[in-house]
């Protein structure tokens, strides 16, 4: 049965009930989480692109909804902040949202693994993920879920990234009580808490899992499990930061002492005593990884990887992927290549349509061209005039985007 229209704000807004399909062509699911999902759709009527978030009836209450869509809204004035459409309406089992569609994915599947983002990328990173939360704190809210998967990337070399992501946002001061477990960018503060112990929302929370969005950023790992003291990261980690032993961190050698300086700043125990946000700001032009760090991680995953350089241009080519444009140039097309392939598989496995824009030469080669580029996979890491870095990040997005395919094809 149908619900009567709910309110969405202040402003005397109403949900409609509205038959999804009747309005969109969901192109393919972007994620999914506890609460529902996100999907790419098309408006039907202007063939509009956006990412549909959808809040499942069963475990979101509408308030719940209601503070995400307009949190969302509100914050999205800034430049860093993932943008929303004037778009909310419910369906029969879901409350959704609109918000504006990347093809570039999430941070999280943008760095490398073991080896993180060049020092001058994550600079560029950070400094984006710091306003948006420095403009939140100002606003007095509290993101409370900062991780790379939600941070969009709005272009291919992560030069320009968005936060977003809202349902955790609450304003600064609220009590709220421990509902989920710890994950890495949890502070101390709230690892040490049982569940369902109440505790208060502070901006000091963002800043703390900032730093760890740093460390990971950086490196590619994370730099402990969970903050608390069974973990042995962690313990050595605070043995340093209490100054009960001058040795630095093993994980953290790599940072020149500038960079751990701004560590003990963002990254202190007491939350109390831990720096505002915008402190990041002072530090962003040092030095943040000691010289001898770099070639070493350059050549040697470069070294492992040359080889198979080659026969990644030649499969490319071979694909209509002009390999002889600059690595930024060439990454781009790969993605939206290897994108297009997957959206045309999706779109075909739906409702038989093929993607407007492909060329139909292309077509017939769909299948093989995956099949063929996964038989590379463990070769795809490098490029010939790619950096190690700029390799990684090429091959884990083809991965991501082949990964999808499969899925795709698996259930079509
Ligand atoms: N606008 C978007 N464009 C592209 N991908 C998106 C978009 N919104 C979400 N995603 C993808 O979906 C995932 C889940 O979205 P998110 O809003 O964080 O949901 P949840 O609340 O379940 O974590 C993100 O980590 C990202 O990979
Ligand atoms: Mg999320």
């Amino acid at each position: 049965m149908l619900q009567s229209p709910h309110k969405l704000s202040n402003n005397d807004k109403l949900l409609n009930l509205v038959s999804l399909e009747d309005y969109y062509d969901i192109v393919r699911e972007l994620g999914r989480g506890t609460y529902g999902r996100v999907d790419l759709a098309v408006h039907r009527e202007s063939g509009l692109q956006l990412a549909l978030k959808s809040l499942c009836k069963k475990s979101t209450k509408f308030k719940d909804f209601q503070r995400e869509c307009t949190l969302g809204d509100f914050l999205s004035v800034h430049p860093n902040v993932i943008n929303s459409y004037d778009v909310a309406f419910e369906t029969p089992t879901a409350y959704v949202f609109a918000q504006e569609y990347t093809a570039y994915g999430d941070l999280f599947e943008a760095i490398p693994p073991q080896h993180g983002l060049s020092e001058s990328v994550a600079k560029q990173c950070m400094q984006q993920i710091a306003s948006a939360i420095d403009f939140i704190h100002t606003k007095g809210f509290v993101h409370r879920d900062i991780k790379p998967e939600n941070v969009l990337l709005f272009s291919p070399d992560c030069s320009i990234v968005k936060l977003m992501d809202f349902g955790m946002t609450r304003r600064s001061g609220t009590h709220v009580r421990k509902i989920s477990g710890s994950i890495p960018y949890t502070p101390p503060e709230i690892c040490q808490a049982v569940k369902n112990e109440g505790f208060y929302v502070e901006s000091s929370q963002d800043v703390w899992a900032f730093g760890v969005l740093l460390f990971s950023i950086l490196t590619g790992n994370f730099p402990w499990e969970a903050a608390n003291t069974a973990d042995a990261y962690f313990l050595e980690f605070i043995h340093w930061q209490r100054r009960k032993t001058p040795a630095i961190p093993t994980q953290w050698r790599r940072f020149t002492p500038r960079l751990m300086k701004c560590f003990r700043k963002i990254l202190d125990i007491r939350p109390d005593k831990r720096c505002a946000i915008r402190e990041i700001y002072k530090y962003l032009g040092d030095d943040w990884i000691k010289r001898e760090n770099e070639p070493l991680l350059h050549s040697e995953t470069f070294r492992r990887y040359s080889k198979s350089m080659d026969e990644l241009s030649v499969l490319l080519e071979a694909h209509g992927v002009n390999t002889s444009s600059d690595a930024k140039g060439r990454e781009r097309m790969t993605s939206e290549w290897v994108l297009t392939t997957t959206e045309t598989f999706n779109k075909r496995s739906a409702d038989n349509i093929v993607a407007v824009g492909t060329p139909p030469e292309y077509r017939h080669q769909y299948r093989p061209a995956l099949a063929e580029l996964e038989d590379t996979r463990d070769h795809q890491n490098a490029n010939t005039d790619m950096t190690a870095n700029e390799g990684h990040k090429f091959a884990r997005k083809i991965l991501a985007k082949l990964k999808r395919s499969k899925e795709i094809l698996s259930t079509s």
